[in-house]
C-alpha cells in the first residue's frame, strides 16, 4: 500500500535509539525526507548511517540535527535549519524519552527533573514550536511515543509513568485545539520493546512481564514503527486524532 509519505518532511527525536532508529528507517523506506534529532555526539548515529548505506537510501534523504529539545532557543535554531532547507514540516514524531528505575521514595530531585524534561517538557516545547509551523501550513501530523505504563503497572517508574500519562492527556488537548487547523495529534503506547531502554527491566522481570503479556513476547522496535507510520499517513489514519494506540501485546489487560 502506498502510504503517500514520499517526500514528506518528517522530524524524529531520539533518532539514534532503539525505537527511534526503527521509526527513521520505516519513513526512509516510504521515501520520506527525515530530520533525525539527536543530542551530544553524531557518532551515536553510525549504525543508522550504515543501514542507510546498505539500504541504498539517498544520503540526502536523512539530515541529522543536533538539538537540546528542552531548550526553546536550541529548538528554534534547529527548526530554522529545517525550514531553510525545505520550508515546511509535515510530521513530528516525539520519540525521545528516558526512565530511571527507582522506588518512588528513593528518587532524588535530579532524577525527577531528568524524567520530567526527557519525557514531558521537551515534548511540549518542541510540539509547540513545530505546531506554530504546522498552523501556518494549515496542515500537520504529530505522533507522541508514550507507554503502556501511562495506564497500568509503573511500580519502580512512578514519575516516568506519570509523565507518559501527561503525554496522553497533552495529545488529547493538542488534538482538540489544533484539529480545526488540519493538524492531527495521536500517541502510540508501547508495552515492553526490545531496546537498550528496557534491557535492565527485561533482565530483572522478564518472566513476570511475559506472563502478564497475552502474546507472551516483547515487541520489536519495527512493530512500534509500523503503528507510527499508520498514524502519520493520511491514507490510513486521515480521520484519527486525539487517540492512543496500545502496541503492547495486551500487557495492560
Ligand atoms: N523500550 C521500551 O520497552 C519502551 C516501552 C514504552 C515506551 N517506550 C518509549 O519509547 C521511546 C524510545 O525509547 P527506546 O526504547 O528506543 O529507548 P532508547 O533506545 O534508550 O532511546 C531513547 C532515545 O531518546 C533520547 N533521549 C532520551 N532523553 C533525552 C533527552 N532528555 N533529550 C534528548 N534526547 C533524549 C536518547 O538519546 P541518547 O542516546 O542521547 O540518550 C535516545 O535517542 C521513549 O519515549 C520511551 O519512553 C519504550
Amino acid at each position: 500500500m502506498d502510504l503517500q509519505l514520499k517526500n514528506k518532511i518528517v522530524v524524529v527525536t531520539g533518532c539514534n535509539g532503539g525505537i527511534g532508529s526503527a521509526i527513521v528507517q520505516s519513513f526512509l523506506k516510504e521515501g520520506a525526507l527525515v530530520v533525525g534529532v539527536y543530542r551530544n555526539s553524531l557518532s551515536k548515529l553510525d549504525k543508522l548511517f550504515n543501514w542507510i548505506n546498505l539500504a541504498e537510501i539517498p544520503l540526502n534523504n536523512f539530515i541529522p540535527i543536533e538539538m537540546d529539545i528542552d531548550s526553546t532557543p536550541s529548538i528554534q535554531q534547529g527548526l530554522g535549519v529545517v525550514l531553510k532547507k525545505w520550508n515546511r514540516i509535515d510530521v513530528l514524531i516525539n520519540n525521545a524519552g528516558a526512565t530511571i528505575e527507582t522506588p518512588f521514595l528513593a528518587l532524588e530531585d535530579n532524577d525527577i527533573d531528568i524524567i520530567y524534561s526527557s519525557n514531558f517538557s521537551s515534548l511540549a516545547k518542541l510540539s509547540r514550536e513545530v505546531g506554530k509551523i504546522m498552523l501556518r501550513q494549515k496542515n500537520g501530523n504529530i505522533v507522541n511515543i508514550s507507554s503502556a505504563v501511562s495506564d497500568r503497572f509503573g511500580r519502580g517508574v512512578s514519575v516516568y509513568a506519570s509523565m507518559k500519562a501527561a503525554v496522553n492527556r497533552l495529545t488529547e488537548v493538542m488534538a482538540l485545539e489544533l484539529g480545526k487547523k488540519n493538524i492531527r495529534v495521536n500517541a502510540v503506547c508501547p508495552g515492553v520493546v526490545e531496546t537498550p531502554m528496557s534491557n535492565a527491566l527485561q533482565d530483572r522481570h522478564s518472566v513476570i512481564l511475559l506472563n502478564n503479556t497475552p502474546l507472551r513476547r516483547f515487541a520489536t522496535p519495527s512493530e512500534i514503527a509500523m503503528s507510527v507510520l499508520f498514524l502519520a499517513s493520511d491514507v490510513t489514519a486521515s480521520f484519527i486524532t486525539g487517540t492512543q494506540i496500545f502496541v503492547d501485546g495486551g500487557i495492560r489487560l
